[in-house]
């Protein structure tokens, strides 16, 4: 997935790895969660259109194991804690509060369904993400549920 977006963004762009090696693997559509995570990092590549100009363009891809937590409602023992993280100027702040829905874009080019069809995905691993947001700082905070 980061070898796919360095390629689409081939100058001008970090992705920073910070992966937790004792993370136990996760059972799931391996598929699908690539496409989610893809969309996501595909959105913070644009969206650092013009850090990527500047050559500081910076995507950071952390994983962790998180115990006892709650996902979506559920109290699970073990889960993958991953984190996005981008240094571009963040959501615009009119879409801020709708950008899972469908058709819900801030560029002129979207259609919107990016991170629809993530959240679909991540969903159907009983997981959840979210996202926070300002200028010079986007998060988006996926868990997926190793063992609950
Ligand atoms: N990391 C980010 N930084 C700033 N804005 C973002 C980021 N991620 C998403 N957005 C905003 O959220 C909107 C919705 O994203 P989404 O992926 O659902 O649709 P899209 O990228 O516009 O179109 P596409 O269907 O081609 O992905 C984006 O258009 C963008 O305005
Ligand atoms: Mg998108």
């Amino acid at each position: 997935m980061r070898a796919v977006i360095l390629a689409e963004f081939p100058r001008g762009l970090t992705i920073e790895r910070d992966y937790d090696v004792s993370v136990p693997d996760l059972r799931g559509d391996k598929e699908q969660l690539i496409q989610a995570l893809l969309n996501i990092v595909r959105n913070a590549a644009e969206a650092l259109r013009e850090r990527i100009q500047q050559g500081d363009a910076r995507i950071e891809l952390r994983t962790r194991v998180a115990r006892k937590i709650t996902i979506a409602k559920r109290l699970c023992k073990l889960a993958l804690d991953l984190h996005i993280v981008d240094n571009g100027p963040g959501i615009p702040e009119d879409i801020r509060d709708r950008i899972f829905y469908p058709l819900v874009s801030g560029r002129e080019d979207g259609s919107g369904l990016g991170l629809t069809l993530a959240q679909t995905f991540v969903q159907q691993h009983e997981g959840t993400i979210e996202v926070e947001s300002r200028p010079g700082h986007t998060e988006f905070q996926i868990l997926l549920p190793l063992s609950c």
